[in-house]
């Protein structure tokens, strides 16, 4: 590290157009970051959304499967479960449909709009770097390598517990929802055939469930580790997924 000092600190270049320019950096012994582009807007417009959604899809999916008690008077009148239902289902459509805006932007956005989408396990450098972030995070290795877009831990996680489990719940979720509309709906018509899979309506409630709580505790960890590694680490992270840049708080290449 003692070798890769001078590297981070401002140089005379760097307050070339400024206001400060044609003087010598040395004296102001100030640190220079190096910031990369990384989330898109329509990534971090998504991020926030879907977040707002899942939110709203776990308190009010958790209080259809243990619903309070009954109030007194016409059901219509208070209209209580109907409410919890129609907040589902609106957050359910901003989820799919954000869901699905956000397979598209894949194909117009940067190289990190990828990432979400699949993990390159046929990468060696993919391992190692996966290795070397669970070291990191056992607290066994200091510094963890400096990313521009996921971590390898990051990237794998995300894939399995939200892409992945995100597919899921839509296509339990419209399964379940075409109990209403019908067979003959394009709900019936398109996620049809997960009900018999999953082995009934009961099974299928079942299995939407349990992947709530693989949400659930994926946002646990991740609020966790995004908030650790803003602190703890040698890049940003919160910010980046509001401003979009990833600044370093050093230029070593270690
Ligand atoms: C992250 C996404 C989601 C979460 C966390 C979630 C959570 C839940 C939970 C916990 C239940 C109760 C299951 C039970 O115990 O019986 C439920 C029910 C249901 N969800 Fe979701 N859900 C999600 C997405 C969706 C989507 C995309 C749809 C699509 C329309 C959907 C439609 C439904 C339907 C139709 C029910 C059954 C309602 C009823 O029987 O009254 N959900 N959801
Ligand atoms: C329901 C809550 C949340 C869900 C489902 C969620 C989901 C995700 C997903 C899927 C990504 C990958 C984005 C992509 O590649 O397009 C991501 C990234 C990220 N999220 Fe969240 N998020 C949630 C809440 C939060 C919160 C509360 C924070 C801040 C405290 C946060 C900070 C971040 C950051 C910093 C990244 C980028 C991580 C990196 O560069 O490796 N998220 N999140």
């Amino acid at each position: 590290m003692a070798a890769s000092k001078p590297a981070h600190m401002l140089r005379d270049e760097d307050l070339v157009g400024t206001n400060l320019e044609g003087l010598k950096a040395a004296p102001l012994r100030a640190r220079r970051v190096t910031s990369v582009y990384v989330y898109e807007a329509p990534v971090r417009l998504w991020h926030w959304t879907n977040a707002g959604a899942i939110v709203v899809l776990a308190i009010t999916g958790f209080l259809i499967g243990a619903p309070p008690s009954t109030l007194a008077g016409e059901a219509s009148a208070h209209f209580q479960m109907g409410w919890i239902r129609y907040l589902h289902f609106a957050a359910a459509w901003i989820f799919a449909v954000g869901f699905l805006g956000r397979v598209i932007w894949a194909f117009f956005g940067n190289i990190y709009s990828r990432e979400l989408f699949y993990v390159p396990v046929w990468k060696l450098s993919f391992w190692r770097e996966l290795w070397e972030e669970v070291l990191v995070y056992a607290f066994v290795k200091k510094y963890a390598r400096k990313f521009i877009g996921h971590n390898a831990l990051a990237q794998l996680t995300i894939f399995l517990c939200f892409t992945l489990t995100g597919l899921f719940m839509i296509a339990t979720g419209f399964a379940l929802y075409s109990d209403g509309t019908g067979i003959d709906s394009w709900e019936g018509r398109l996620f049809g055939w997960v009900m018999p899979l999953l082995g009934g309506n009961l099974a299928t409630h079942f299995w939407h469930h349990i992947g709530m709580w693989v949400i659930i505790l994926f946002v646990i960890i991740h609020v966790y580790t995004v908030t650790r590694e803003d602190i703890s680490s040698r890049q940003t992270l919160i910010s980046a997924m509001i401003n979009g840049y990833r600044n370093f708080r050093d230029d070593s290449r270690d």
